[in-house]
């Protein structure tokens, strides 16, 4: 069994839905830590409450970003983590931290990536236009929101949505590749080698990654 450390900024209902699978047996980790770099981050409690440990590393305390890269780096050492989890982590990560977990570092990312990396990507969805959106589970690269990708689920973008209508959609298929992504690693069937994703998974098994429109919500 592999162990693992999510990093949250906010509610944190990916990180949940890793401890849900978790806690269900469906996925082969121990949750060996959940670090954020807020105090305020509702996620801490949800963590706590499943009886994980927690920490903060500020990223206010902190002259500049290496410094902060070096402090969150020793919370996470300290677990010893087989894989880390970037669950809705929204700090900019150094080259130096990202080289330190290479191959080990796994991002969630709400949309279609390369489409809509960044803030906002459900607005920027909309007013593009797009009929398809979705969201990315990638490893880490230090180019942002750009690292290999591991899996996808695509949703359509109805007439009738709004922001929030489109970002529930979306979220829902989060909290199901995360896990998914979370597993084959643990399974020891994804890899990253020589920069490209390797995923000894049967693609057909998983017809679901594409979500027609009658079952996305
Ligand atoms: C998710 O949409 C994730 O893809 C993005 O930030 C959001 C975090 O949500 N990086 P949560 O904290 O997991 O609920």
């Amino acid at each position: 069994m592999i162990s693992l450390v999510i990093l949250i900024s906010g509610r944190g209902s990916n990180m949940a839905a890793l401890l849900d699978a978790a806690g269900r047996g469906d996925l082969p980790v121990r949750i060996a830590g959940v670090v954020a770099n807020r105090p305020d981050a509702a996620g801490l409690a949800t963590a706590a409450a499943a009886g994980v440990p927690t920490c903060v590393v500020d990223h206010r305390a902190f002259a500049g970003r290496a410094e902060f890269d070096a402090a969150l780096a020793e919370a996470i050492d300290a677990c010893a983590p087989d894989l880390v989890v970037l669950a809705g982590f929204m700090r900019i990560l150094g080259e130096a931290f990202v080289q330190r977990y290479a191959g080990r570092l796994l991002n969630i990312h709400p949309s279609l990536l390369p489409a809509f990396p960044g803030l906002h990507t459900h607005r920027r969805a909309l007013a593009e236009g797009v009929r398809i959106h979705g969201c990315s589970v990638h490893f880490v690269t230090a180019d942002l929101d750009h690292g290999p990708i591991v899996v996808q689920a695509a949703v359509p973008v109805l007439d009738s949505d709004d922001e929030e209508t489109l970002a529930a959609r979306v979220i829902a298929q989060e909290h199901r590749i995360y896990p998914l992504a979370v597993r084959w690693f643990a399974e020891g069937r994804l890899q990253l080698r020589q920069g490209r994703v390797v995923c000894a998974v049967e693609q057909a098994a998983h017809p679901w990654l594409i979500v027609p429109a009658s079952a996305a919500g």
